[in-house]
């Protein structure tokens, strides 16, 4: 069984939906094992703790740089004895430290069909404004490893969702969240945490 680590910045609905899974069996080989967020105020830490998981906060606001944040954020992860970090919609960069004592063990939920509206400065109702703006018809939602560039790892699951003429990014987002990342992120941890992930230079096969 192995030990999850969910990082959260917000509301923690894709949190939610991991915990969930853990009860309804969609994730079978990992526990989430405790939840770190970067903000006091994220109510993701509720959901962690009516969960009955330990929610820790590490906030950014008592770190100089990127460097010491990844330090702590290694100090706790390694304290819970993790072994697959879930990144739920946490805005902080990880750093090189966490990245290279996790390979391949970091995964992260993003809310475009990647590598479209995706990178630097593409983060929540910024996704759905660019997708809306350029006329996509179709977005979605991507699961993929973490590596040192944004958004940039390995490709785990993708799932797509029609963009509908009436859309604004308030009901877009709502609809990839859950139409499509409730759906792929637990699948995908799940997936990760069985070894059943194979990963061949960008191309992640899923072995049954
Ligand atoms: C999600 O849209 C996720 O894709 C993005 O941040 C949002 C987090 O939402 N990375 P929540 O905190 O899980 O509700």
């Amino acid at each position: 069984m192995k030990k999850i680590g969910v990082l959260v910045s917000g509301g923690g609905t894709n949190l939610q939906a991991i915990l969930d899974a853990r009860t309804n069996g969609t994730i079978k080989s990992g526990a989430v094992a405790c939840v770190i967020s970067s903000s006091s105020k994220a109510y993701a830490l509720e959901r962690a703790k009516n969960a009955g998981v330990p929610a820790e906060c590490i906030s950014g606001k008592d770190y100089p740089d990127v460097a010491s944040y990844d330090e702590a954020l290694l100090a706790m992860l390694q304290k819970y004895e993790i072994d697959v970090i879930v990144l739920a919609g946490f805005l902080k960069i990880l750093g090189e430290k966490v990245i290279h004592a996790y390979q391949n063990k970091i995964i992260n939920v993003h809310p475009s069909l990647i590598p479209s509206f995706c990178g630097d400065g593409y983060y929540g109702l910024k996704v759905h404004e660019a997708a809306l703006a350029y006329g996509v018809k179709v977005t979605g939602a991507t699961v993929h490893f973490v590596n040192e560039v944004t958004d940039g790892g390995a490709i785990i699951l993708q799932k797509a969702v029609n963009i509908l003429p009436e859309d604004t990014a308030e009901t877009l987002q709502k609809r990839v969240m859950k139409e499509a990342e409730h759906i792929i992120l637990p699948q995908a941890t799940e997936l990760v945490c069985a070894d059943k992930v194979e990963i061949c230079g960008r191309t992640v096969q899923i072995k049954q």
